[in-house]
């Protein structure tokens, strides 16, 4: 099956070097609504002091929200946490990581039983705390009915990508980071429920069209994602209400918009891909044992450790313990509640989680592939393959100074058969949650950690030596000089 995200693209040529962008038409990082009326949340909200090791296996989850939640679960979800100045404009990193800083995913907020905070359809602007409303009344009937659920959830945030603000800079491979990035903000936002001791339940899947239009969105230009239920649901009996169609205006982004017929397309089948001389796979080294992992704890504080996550390049070579690994894994893998994946029966993950090992105490440099249901590393190749990925990431060279690199990869064929065209949202989505929480277990362990969504598949691929695994994420993570402050 060809798909639209097996084409070639520019990427290479253009995304990476910056001499072809259109600075005086990039999108705004904020997405802002004339006129509309701004509920306030509690700022600072009460952050829940959470060790981490209490979210991987959580006290039985409460249904009851409040305006402190929300505002709570937006900040861990995607909140500003630090300022820099560049070139005398000022810049604000947030809670989850970016490709390129470019921040296309929005959330939204269908509201009809939350303390404090009137019913009515919600867009979060980011740049404060607080919810533009953009429909009064309780919408969330259209909301249970897009997911072809019977109860409704008190609460409903809703996470879109805006593919333009990407775009702008990675032309067609943007869908790509539309997904994953999403998966990022997704991340704070369910680790966040778990630690406030809020049920939540996830959906990649709904009639995209009746979020879309409950929300007011112009689908060229956004598109609904996931969709987090906050709260207990009940099988409440609600009026479905109109949907007027005089909604507040939206502020431009740019002065010229732009939309790609590509990505367009790749809304349900495509992602884009890079590709050069493929190299041959690697040669599999068969017989050597599985190397069993046991995990311990990690106590460091959910709210302080989003607060530290940064994007941090400047690694070491100094080696981190195989315990100190398998903590990490049982941290980003553990079985959560609310997580989409959680339901499917047998697994963890939609995807396949690889290993690149450069410095592991008392475990061979080399490539295994790990099995989260038995906490297990398959080795596949020997021999430290850091300096062939980071080759094949565009020659970023800090990649091979990194202790460990994980590679999120999926069957792509398979699962497609499998769960249908949707399946490569779901899984790139997923690919962004892991992304998020291997940052977040990285920093908890003191170390740095850097996304790379700039790879040619095909060499990673064959790093990988398995024709059937489509690269689609790759995190290093690894000692820092100075470590992380
Ligand atoms: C999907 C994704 C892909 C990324 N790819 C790269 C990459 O190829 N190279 C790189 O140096 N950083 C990459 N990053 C890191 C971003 O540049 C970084 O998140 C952004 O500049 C914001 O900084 P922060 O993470 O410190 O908040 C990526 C991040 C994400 C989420």
């Amino acid at each position: 099956m060809t798909r639209q995200y097996h084409r070639q693209t520019a990427y290479g040529r253009h995304g990476m070097s910056g001499g072809l962008l259109d600075w005086g038409n990039q999108p705004q990082p904020f997405k802002t609504y004339q006129g509309a009326k701004v509920e306030a949340l509690p700022w600072p909200p009460e952050l829940p002091a959470s060790p981490l090791s209490r979210i991987i296996d959580p006290p039985p989850l409460e249904g009851r929200l409040s305006a402190n939640h929300l505002a709570a679960l937006l900040h861990l979800a995607g909140g500003l946490t630090a300022r820099a100045s560049h070139g005398g404009q000022d810049f604000y990193y947030r809670a989850a990581a970016s490709a390129g800083a470019l921040y296309p995913t929005e959330v939204y907020a269908v509201l009809g039983d939350v303390d404090d905070v009137p019913a009515g359809v919600y867009h979060w602007p980011v740049s404060r705390m607080g919810l533009a409303r953009l429909r009064d009344g309780d919408h969330r009937p259209v909301m249970a009915a897009a997911l072809d659920e019977s109860e409704v959830h008190p609460a409903y945030l809703v996470l879109t990508a805006i593919p333009w603000r990407s775009a702008w800079k990675y032309r067609d491979r943007a869908w790509r980071y539309c997904l994953l990035d999403t998966g990022h903000v997704l991340a704070g936002a369910l680790w966040g429920a778990t630690a406030l001791g809020l049920d939540h339940w996830t959906w990649y899947r709904f009639q995209d069209e009746s979020v879309a239009e409950v929300l007011g969105l112009d689908p060229d230009q956004e598109s609904p994602l996931a969709i987090v239920g906050l709260g207990k649901p009940s099988a409440e009996r609600l009026t479905v209400l109109p949907l007027e169609s005089d909604l507040p205006q939206a502020a431009p982004l740019s002065r010229r918009e732009e939309t790609f017929a590509a990505i367009l397309d790749a809304r349900d089948e495509s992602s884009g891909a890079i590709s050069r001389r493929v190299p041959p796979p690697r040669p599999r080294r068969a017989g050597r044992e599985a190397v069993t992992l046991t995990p311990t704890s990690i106590e460091a504080d959910l709210p302080v450790t989003i607060g530290r996550r940064r994007s941090r390049r400047n690694f070491i070579r100094r080696p981190i313990t195989l315990t100190q690994l398998a903590t990490l894994l049982e941290a980003v893998m553990g079985a959560y509640p609310g997580d989409v994946y959680g339901a499917a029966p047998g697994r963890v993950g939609l995807g396949r989680t690889f290993v690149v090992a450069g410095q592991v105490d008392s475990l061979r440099a080399g490539v295994y592939e790990f099995h989260p249901a038995s906490m297990t590393l398959a080795p596949l190749t020997e021999g430290d393959a850091g300096a062939e990925l980071a080759s094949a990431g565009l020659g970023q060279a800090w990649m091979a100074r990194a202790a460990v690199n994980i590679i999120l990869a999926a069957d792509l064929a398979a699962l497609e058969t499998e769960r249908g065209p949707r399946a490569y949202r779901e899984v790139m989505l997923e690919a962004g949650l892991f992304g998020q929480r291997v940052y977040l277990a990285a920093t908890a362990q003191g170390w740095g950690c850097c996304g790379v969504g700039a790879f040619f598949d095909d060499e990673v691929r064959a790093l990988l030596g398995d024709p059937e695994a489509l690269p689609l994420y790759i995190l290093c993570l690894g000692p820092i000089k100075g470590g992380v402050r």
